[in-house]
């Protein structure tokens, strides 16, 4: 694999927009996926398969799932929480599923309204059934690096979920931090363990912004040697279950951060740009993204024409100036 090769999944239309107060409708979900689709990511996640009324935003999976435009390369994603959202999602053709619980008791009682053993039930029996299909399993991981309701998690027990769902034999695991705990010594400590661990499991990262350590998180988990990150046009995204938790680390500052520092991530910044600028209208609020107000470094700003008067009153000063040999 080239190391500078860096594989982006942008998890707007689905961590985005499932805390919209605003239904975007299927039609608009369409065009926002089919612009990230051009926009050159690795993967996509489109929707979730989850009950109606807990996530209302996404009540139109099975519509918006069937009428993007699917191009070649690009993986198309969905989040799965029990059987009944994979026989959803195996209707509609979904490239990967991707399966959720929470390390913290608290925050998957809470979210998922199961316990532990009832959620790793549940998923195990996704995980065989999707075994004589083409259907990529990854399973997310939340709270990894902390609950808003618990606190500190324990790595020990991360990695006993870990190794539970590596032995089903998913093909990726994402570590996830749900609501911005995460803080970039303990990110890379974390992803040193896991890649030395499970070398062959494909592992993301999955990081929010609350608190202002997203992209920080995301360098610490690039210096031991992660290459898969969840982003998120904008920077949308939060948690239905914790108060004030904010969006996902911003796709457009992920893409222009790592491109500046020699990795390729696939993506086109420009046309990135261009669809995190329609967000605003189509949510009605204005969104996260430092990069859309200040444009990326190579978009330089005129010079003052008062630098002209100044440079005068300077080369005037400097001519008074006597020669100092
Ligand atoms: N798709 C559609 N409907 C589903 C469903 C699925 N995957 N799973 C359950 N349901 C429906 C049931 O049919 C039932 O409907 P009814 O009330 O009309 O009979 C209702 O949802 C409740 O079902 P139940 O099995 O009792 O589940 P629950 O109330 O314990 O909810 C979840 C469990 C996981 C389905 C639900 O909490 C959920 O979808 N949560 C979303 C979690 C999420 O996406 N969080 C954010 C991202 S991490
Ligand atoms: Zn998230």
């Amino acid at each position: 694999m080239d190391s500078q090769r860096v594989y982006l999944n942008d998890v707007a239309p689905r961590d985005g927009l499932q805390i919209e107060p605003m239904f975007v409708s299927t039609e608009q979900k369409v065009a926002l996926i089919d612009a990230l689709s051009h926009a050159g990511f690795a993967k996509i996640e489109v929707t979730s398969f989850t009950s109606p009324k807990a996530i209302p935003a996404l009540a139109d999976a099975e519509e918006v799932m069937a009428r993007i435009e699917r191009v070649p390369g690009v993986a198309y994603v969905a989040l799965v929480p029990n059987l009944r959202g994979m026989e959803r999602g195996l209707r509609c053709r979904v490239d990967e599923m991707n399966l959720v619980m929470s390390v913290s008791e608290t925050h998957n009682l809470a979210n998922l309204r199961m316990r532990h053993e009832a959620s790793f039930g549940q998923l195990s029996q996704v995980i065989r059934a999707l075994e004589a299909t083409h259907v990529r399993r990854n399973v997310s991981l939340s709270t990894t690096f902390g609950c808003p309701m618990e606190g500190a998690v324990d790595p020990d027990e991360v990695f006993r979920w870990v190794a539970k769902f590596v032995d089903l034999g998913v093909e990726g695991m994402t570590l996830c931090d749900t609501t911005g705990m995460a803080w970039p010594s303990q990110v890379e400590g974390i992803t040193e363990r896991f890649l030395t661990r499970y070398p062959r499991t494909d592992l993301t990262l999955h990081f929010h912004n609350t608190r202002g350590m997203g992209l920080a998180n995301i360098t610490a988990s690039l210096r031991a040697g992660a290459r898969r990150f969840d982003a998120s046009l904008g920077g949308l995204g939060g948690c239905p279950y914790a108060p004030g938790a904010t969006g996902n680390v911003c796709s457009e500052e992920v893409v222009h951060m790592l491109e500046l520092m020699g990795f390729d991530t696939g993506v086109d910044l420009d046309r990135v740009l261009a669809a995190s600028a329609s967000l605003p209208r189509l949510l009605g609020h204005d969104v996260p993204s430092q990069l859309l107000k200040a444009g990326p470094v190579t978009r330089l700003h005129a010079t003052p024409e008062s630098n002209d008067l100044a440079m005068q009153s300077l080369g005037d000063q400097n001519c008074d100036k006597k020669p100092l040999l």
